[in-house]
């Protein structure tokens, strides 16, 4: 997960990712417990997690976020890891993680489930939301269209996964899958360039190796095409699938 992220516009123009991520906080069970908050990014939803009375911790792999977050919130405790290698010392009741996982290539998938199962207590909760199945179907459809179009193949960057496929590995790792949802949630973006902004902070890795003026034209390109379905009196909108799950360490 080797991402270079541009921290300040993250935080500034996409803070509906944060947004969504409290009531996934309210999926917890249990109060003033320990929580790892796995890819806290810039570290908003570790200090909701502390605001709601959890002793909360934050840990991400880009340093430029972890800056961010220690400078909003100095008071609390991030610590630079990354979801595939981590580990800890400290066993927390639970880990928390909002947004991340899709992030993770699916043969990796394994490493960070056992690293998660390995730093929860018995008894410990697993309670995460990420891209699932069909996630964002529209806007990748465009794009891999308009690379086509340009003689290139688009690789898909995210893993999205179904319920089944997802709940076969929490149960390889060794959880119990209490619960798990998969869900539309059409989501507004700011700023009346809103998908093309998206795009560019989200999309990065199939345009490795794309020359700027044709990956301009791709980007504009598709966002024309997408205008009837993702653009409504003025707002753009992304076509997000959640896959939400608890799960348990026995
Ligand atoms: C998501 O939250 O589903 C997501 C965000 C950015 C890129 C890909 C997926």
């Amino acid at each position: 997960m080797n991402i270079k992220w541009d921290g300040e516009k993250y935080t500034k123009s996409f803070a509906f990712v944060h947004r969504y991520g409290n009531s996934l906080i309210d999926m917890i069970d249990g109060e003033k417990l320990s929580v790892l908050d796995l890819g806290c990014g810039n570290g908003a939803l570790t200090k909701e997690l502390c605001n709601k009375g959890y002793d909360a911790v934050g840990m991400d792999a880009s340093s430029e976020l972890l800056d961010i977050a220690r400078r909003n919130y100095p008071e609390l405790t991030f610590i630079y890891g990354d979801a595939v290698s981590f580990e800890t010392d400290k066993k927390y009741d639970v880990v928390f993680s909002n947004a991340v996982f899709h992030w993770i290539d699916k043969e990796k998938q394994p490493y960070m489930l056992s690293n998660v199962y390995k730093a929860l207590k018995s008894g410990g909760q697993f309670i995460f939301e990420m891209g699932g199945y069909g996630n964002n179907v529209l806007i990748h459809g465009a794009l891999k269209n308009e690379f086509e179009k340009n003689g290139k193949s688009y690789v898909m960057p995210f893993y999205f996964p179904t319920i089944g496929e997802y709940a076969a590995l929490l149960e390889n790792a060794g959880f119990l899958v209490r619960n798990a949802v998969l869900f539309d949630r059409m989501t507004e973006l700011e700023g009346e360039n809103g998908l093309y902004d998206w795009i560019r902070m989200f999309v990065k890795k199939p345009f490795e190796g794309i020359a700027g003026d044709m990956e301009e034209s791709i980007i504009n390109s598709a966002v024309a095409v997408l205008k009837n379905k993702l653009c409504k009196n003025g707002k753009w909108y992304s076509d997000y699938v959640r896959l939400r799950c608890k799960a348990v360490k026995p």
